[in-house]
């Protein structure tokens, strides 16, 4: 990453593990928030975007004036294009109304060109996706186009590591299990290399929403939390490190987010309180003195116009 300029390569990573402490109930294990949303464009996104764009110019793929494209429901696309503006490329985001406007218009703000392809009354269905993909492709076709496939470059996981190495420290070595919603599978499997490396090695298990239960039951569907969820298998998910994969329930995942924001003073996103939901109800099978540590993916100040908090 070293054509990144200092700013880049200082501002990202280095957040806080939050404990919880009013929304998790008595007799329950310890639940810790790794809380992502500090981060320059407000979510982990950013370190993936850094490790991508990066490696891409350290080893020559892209260089000043290219363009980077790429398909995304919004945070992916917020980060490209914070990194893509800072290294003096341009960026062109293939993305849906199904997404939150805020994302839209901040990938606009930071100079982005933004496509969007047509939802079905704002849901995210696998057939939205294919073609926001099929877009992104025929447009990286283009001269001096760059496809930064978030979910195939294998510099998106490795740009999670440092989340794990943070998190192994932060949480003093002692984590017993580690939870998160999957839509690449890069943040919580990058995540899980990093604690592995730290030698803590906790047992991993995925989340999906239980409105697209394609992972647990090979049927997914359309469903309301950005950025999971994505209707095939995730690239990253490595199901052999995964000691379980489970559902979370949509209308719960907004639930505790907005509890997130009013007991906690946490403002997440749908994803972050779908995590949380997990990781108390892992805390309560655990029970006091274990250890649960989820994932805060990115800020709810990209969702108060969406019916989280409208
Ligand atoms: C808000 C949000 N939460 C969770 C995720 C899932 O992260 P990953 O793709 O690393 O599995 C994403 C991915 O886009 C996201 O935007």
């Amino acid at each position: 990453m070293s054509s990144l300029d200092s700013f880049l390569r200082n501002s990202v990573g280095g957040t806080p593990l939050v404990p919880l402490e009013k929304v998790v109930p008595s007799g329950c294990g310890d639940v810790w928030l790794k809380l992502e949303s500090s981060n320059p464009t407000g979510s982990y996104k950013d370190r993936m975007a850094i490790s991508v764009i990066g490696a891409a110019l350290d080893r020559g793929e892209i260089g000043p004036g290219d363009r980077v494209v790429e398909y995304t429901g919004g945070s992916t696309g917020m980060a490209l294009a914070f990194v893509a503006v800072r290294a003096g490329l341009k960026f062109t985001a293939v993305s849906s109304d199904a997404f939150s406007d805020v994302k839209l218009r901040s990938m606009a703000a930071y100079g982005a060109e933004v496509i969007i392809e047509p939802s079905d009354n704002r849901k995210i269905t696998p057939e939205l996706i294919e073609r926001m993909r099929q877009r992104a492709m025929q447009l990286s076709r283009k001269p001096r186009s760059w496809y930064a496939d978030q979910f195939g470059s294998p510099d998106v996981r490795a740009g999670y590591r440092p989340m794990g190495t943070e998190i192994a420290a932060q949480a003093n070595g002692r984590v017993d299990v580690l939870c998160a919603g999957v839509g690449t599978g890069g943040a919580l499997m990058g995540a899980a290399d990093g604690l592995d490396e730290a030698g803590v090695t906790p047992d991993v298990v995925a989340l999906e929403p239980a409105q697209s239960p394609l992972l647990t039951t090979g049927v997914g569907g359309p469903h309301r939390v950005e950025g999971i969820g994505v209707g095939f298998e995730p690239p990253f998910l490595d199901r052999s490190r995964c000691s379980d994969i489970r559902t979370v329930d949509e209308a719960d995942a907004m639930t505790m987010a907005r509890r997130l924001a009013a007991e906690e003073g946490l403002l997440c996103g749908v994803s972050t309180g779908l995590n949380v939901h997990a990781a108390i109800q892992l805390a309560r099978e655990r029970g006091p003195g274990s250890t649960i540590v989820t994932l805060g993916c990115d800020s709810g100040t990209k969702y108060l116009t969406t019916n989280l908090f409208a």
